[in-house]
């Protein structure tokens, strides 16, 4: 017998699950007209994503919608309205920028599942977009229904749902050949129980996500590419935006561990800033700085803060938690660039020993500069 693990104890919450009670209030709040198979309207489809500002009155009940995707409203309402036509939708960007994250979301608002989901790899299969078969049955019995493993993909058709399929570009072009045939025909035959086929029902969307640093999309194939509208997904430009989100994913770091430990504020406003720092190439203050070639992203950033954060309530008797930044970052920027770890060194020398050398007490950069010799040593 297995035990299914409680609720509680499960590491990931997806987000239908965690946030059932938003999606049951936008159902009833914005009971307009909605494309057909859709759960919400794209208007709420968009807070879903976004968040409200401020509380929402659906008869007697009010609730704020929480903030989740961070980014510029444009682009969801345009991601929504690429789901209520034809085209499929495909988000690009540098990794990290929460493009899967915004697709499960989307898939959420619009279908009540972001699970119908295809990782695209060297490895996946046409099978893997289309069907598959239980082979101990197959062989038993011949191919049947029962005998039929229908693909998330074919799933979603049935259920009038949206697919996801994350890294398209990384699969094989036979693999996107067939996704062409899906997109186009909107149904999957099999052949092998006769005239069988499975038509999409309306609802049927499909969301792709690839990244910039991969295998570049110039490799998808013309006939795919037409298939999708494409949409960029930037780094966060706003940066208490930012700092905002930064704050919001260590709470939730550290309320999990239980500890009744706080969001040190000036950790977090250090972290962003730097992060924002090497990401854009210069400083607040206008300095040049050089910029590392691994991708310093928001999902970085959040890595970085909940690890010092962690650090801190676990290890409670280590002093302050800036001196653990060093160490941190090191570990996100020393990954492929042996160069890399020089340039953060270049950073101190330039932009936090000056940041040291103006502020007076309580100056978070003179303690960050004090820990300057964490990273010597491994740049070359
Ligand atoms: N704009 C943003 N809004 C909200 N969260 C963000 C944002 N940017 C980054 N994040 C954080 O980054 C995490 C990772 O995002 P996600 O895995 O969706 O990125 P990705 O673009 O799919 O990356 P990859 O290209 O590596 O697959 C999110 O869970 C979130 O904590
Ligand atoms: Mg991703």
């Amino acid at each position: 017998m297995t035990t299914e693990p409680a609720q509680a104890d499960w590491q990931i919450i997806p987000p239908e699950v965690e946030f059932a009670d938003e999606l049951a209030f936008l159902a009833g709040f914005d009971d307009g007209p909605r494309p057909a198979g859709w759960r919400l309207t794209p208007a709420a489809v968009v807070t879903f994503v976004l968040g409200s500002d401020g509380p929402l009155k659906s008869g007697r009940t009010r609730m704020t919608i929480s903030p989740k995707y961070v980014g510029e409203r444009g682009l969801v309402e345009r991601c929504v309205v690429t789901l209520a036509g034809s085209r499929g939708l495909l988000l690009v960007g540098e990794p990290g920028t929460a493009k899967s994250m915004l697709s499960e979301l989307l898939s959420v608002g619009i279908c009540g599942t972001g699970a119908l989901t295809v990782q695209g790899t060297a490895g996946t299969t046409e099978d893997q977009l289309r069907y598959g078969w239980n082979y101990a049955l197959l062989l038993a019995e011949g191919p049947s229904q029962a005998a039929l493993v229908p693909s998330p993909v074919m799933t979603a058709m049935r259920r009038g749902a949206v697919a996801r399929i994350e890294e398209i570009t990384r699969c094989l072009p036979e693999v996107q050949d067939a996704l062409v045939s899906l997109l186009s025909e909107r149904r999957i035959s099999v052949p092998e129980l006769g005239d069988e086929t499975v038509y999409a029902n309306k609802g049927f969307a499909v969301i792709a996500t690839a990244n910039l640093r991969d295998r570049g999309v110039s490799e998808m194939s013309a006939a795919l590419k037409r298939r999708f509208n494409f949409e960029h997904v930037d780094p966060i430009s706003d940066r208490d935006a930012e700092v905002a989100l930064v704050t919001r994913r260590t709470e939730q770091a550290l309320a999990d561990t239980g500890a009744a430990q706080s969001v040190d504020a000036a950790v977090v406003e250090v972290i962003v800033t730097v992060f924002r720092d090497l990401r854009s190439g210069h400083t607040g203050e206008g300095w040049s700085v050089e910029r590392p070639s691994t991708i310093l992203s928001t999902a970085e950033a959040v890595a970085v803060s909940s690890a010092v954060a962690l650090t801190g309530a676990w290890f409670p008797n280590r002093g302050d938690r800036l001196r653990d930044i060093p160490g941190q970052l090191l570990g996100v920027v020393h990954k492929d660039d042996g160069d890399d770890a020089a340039r953060l060194l270049g950073y101190w020398d330039v932009a936090v020993k000056r940041r040291a050398d103006a502020g007076g007490a309580g100056n978070p950069w003179r303690t960050l500069w004090e820990a300057r010799g964490q990273l010597e040593g491994t740049a070359r």
